[in-house]
């Protein structure tokens, strides 16, 4: 268990290394592409100079290993091992018949099989993400946000694993409980969340036990 403060506490350090790496603009990494649009080139520089006090390039490339911060951290990102699942009790065991028998399945796939890497230990592995990694409408709980393929009601399915270690729940956090965020579901996922407001007392317990598990 004490591989998840240690995960949490060196993911936020490289969160907070990304951030500082980031330019307030946009314009030093190329994963933040373009400058805010509204301003013109004179304004830019203006701001630059009076709060960019640090020479460019900020992420330089280390010329032996070829790799810049970002490229460090993507590396940092995709080699994080998911929280381990934990021992399965006999509610946790009938939890995930009913997270099965009440759809939940339909869209939080439990198994899925990673493609083709670079990185052998990446290489066609199964993976119990619990997401079929899909763009669904979610009705109400949508962010509002139109983004590459998504439209503005459109949420990519959030995986499962590790639900344990979290306190906050849905894309903004508003949910602080994994049933609350059960409830929030709409749109594609409303007939699954009546399903599960449907059943008694006993049985909502179990697919909340199942998903403190895996
Ligand atoms: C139509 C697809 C769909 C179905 C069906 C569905 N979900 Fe979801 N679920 C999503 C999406 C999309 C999100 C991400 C929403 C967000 O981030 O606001 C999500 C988020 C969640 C979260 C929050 C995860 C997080 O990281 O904060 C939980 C818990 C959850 N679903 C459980 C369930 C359960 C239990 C069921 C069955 C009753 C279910 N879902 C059915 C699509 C679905």
């Amino acid at each position: 268990m004490t591989r998840t403060p240690i995960a949490a506490l060196s993911a936020a350090a490289a969160c907070t290394a990304f951030v500082a790496s980031a330019d307030p603009f946009g314009r030093r990494s190329p994963a933040f592409g373009e400058p805010l649009p509204g301003l013109t080139a004179e304004q830019v520089a203006a701001l630059l100079a009076r709060f960019d006090r640090v020479a460019d390039p900020e992420d330089e490339t280390d010329p032996e290993s070829g790799k810049s911060d970002v490229d460090r951290f993507a590396d940092f990102m995709r080699l994080l091992a998911p929280l381990p699942q934990a021992r399965f009790s006999a509610p946790a065991l009938a939890g995930a018949r009913v997270f099965d028998s009440i759809k939940c399945t339909a869209c939080h796939q439990p198994f899925y099989l990673t493609g083709p890497s670079r990185i052998g230990a990446l290489w066609f592995k199964p993976v119990a993400l619990f997401s079929d990694l899909l763009l669904h409408d979610m009705g109400t709980l949508g962010d509002g946000i139109a983004q590459g393929a998504a439209r503005m009601r459109e949420m990519r399915t959030a995986p499962l694993w590790g639900l344990r270690a979290r306190t906050a729940f849905l894309h903004d956090g508003r949910a602080t409980s994994v049933g609350d965020a059960i409830a929030a579901h709409d749109g594609e996922g409303a007939v699954s969340r009546e399903r599960y407001l449907r059943l008694g007392e006993t049985e909502r317990k179990q697919p909340l036990e199942f998903l403190n598990t895996i």
